[in-house]
């Protein structure tokens, strides 16, 4: 039996009229990859700011390892394990990969930076979970899959056990996407909790263990992804009515031509 990290009770957030969260119930198991589906505007990246601690909700609870918890900002998120990896990322570009990663951490001496501790516990780190990524390098020479990593890394520093990513391949190619599931397949089997916020169908079909349905800011579906899990099916929770994925050829008669041009140079 997989014990539970995070238990989100009806939780609700409105913003001047518009209701981003109704009344959302939301578990995430440790050692699980939990996608977070719906359509844009459904609510999910406001549901992750909820217990990121950058949004307050305005009714529900929040359960942390069985205890209640207020997250009234980040760095309490952070105390309790938390990090999110946002869809813009928030590096500083001049600095280097490990000048990142401490910034508004405090040194363990005192008043001057520890910059080569950090940098070994790094290359630990990254060597642990995959994360390719050589420490002293400037971020602004870095790829945006690099870049990811460094976010990734910057969050396991920090102790996360939840991890949330919001939309992480968006920005990836496929094969950067490919070691991004790698490296979550590896959180996931150390024990930590990853949610990943999508609405790519393949995605949470062939990585997640469970699945989280919003639509309209409610939650409409919670399940296990199993071997029969299709596209269809998730398609039909998402938008709430059957969507065809067999699109049939039609051959039209165009009649005659209006417009040629022939040879342009
Ligand atoms: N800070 C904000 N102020 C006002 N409205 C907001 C704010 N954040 C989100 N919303 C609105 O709340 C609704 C849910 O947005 P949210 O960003 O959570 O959706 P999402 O599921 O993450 O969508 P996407 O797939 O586009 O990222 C949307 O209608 C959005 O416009
Ligand atoms: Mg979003």
């Amino acid at each position: 039996m997989q014990s539970v990290a995070v238990e989100m009770q009806g939780v609700s957030k409105g913003f001047k009229g518009l209701v981003a969260n109704n009344k959302v119930d939301f578990r995430l198991l440790k050692g699980s990859i939990h996608g977070l589906l719906g359509e844009n505007g459904a609510g999910k990246t406001t549901l992750m700011n909820i217990l990121f601690g950058l949004y307050q909700p305005d009714e529900g609870e929040i359960f942390v390892d069985g205890s209640k918890v207020t997250i009234d900002k980040p760095s309490k998120a952070m105390d309790l394990g938390i990090g999110m990896v946002h869809q813009h990322f928030m590096l500083v570009k001049p600095l280097s990969v490990t000048q990142n990663i401490m910034l508004g951490l405090p040194s363990k001496k005192g008043p001057f930076l520890d910059t080569a501790n950090v940098e070994t516990a790094l290359l630990e780190l990254a060597r642990k979970y995959h994360l390719m990524i050589n420490p002293k390098a400037l971020i602004k020479n870095l790829s945006v899959g690099e870049q990811q990593r460094v976010e990734i890394l910057s969050v396991l520093y920090r102790g996360a056990e939840i991890l949330i990513l919001d939309e992480p391949t968006a920005v990836l190619t496929p094969q950067e996407t490919k070691e991004l599931f790698n490296i979550l397949k590896l959180m996931r089997d150390d024990g930590k909790a990853v949610v990943l916020i999508s609405h790519k169908l393949e995605e949470i079909i062939n990585i997640c263990d469970e699945v989280t349905v919003l639509r309209d800011g409610c939650r409409v579906a919670n399940e296990k992804i199993s071997c029969e899990t299709t596209k269809s099916h998730l398609t039909n929770m998402m938008v709430g009515r059957e969507v065809l994925f067999d699109f049939k050829d039609r051959s039209s008669d165009f009649g005659p031509d209006r417009l040629v041009v022939e040879n342009l140079t």
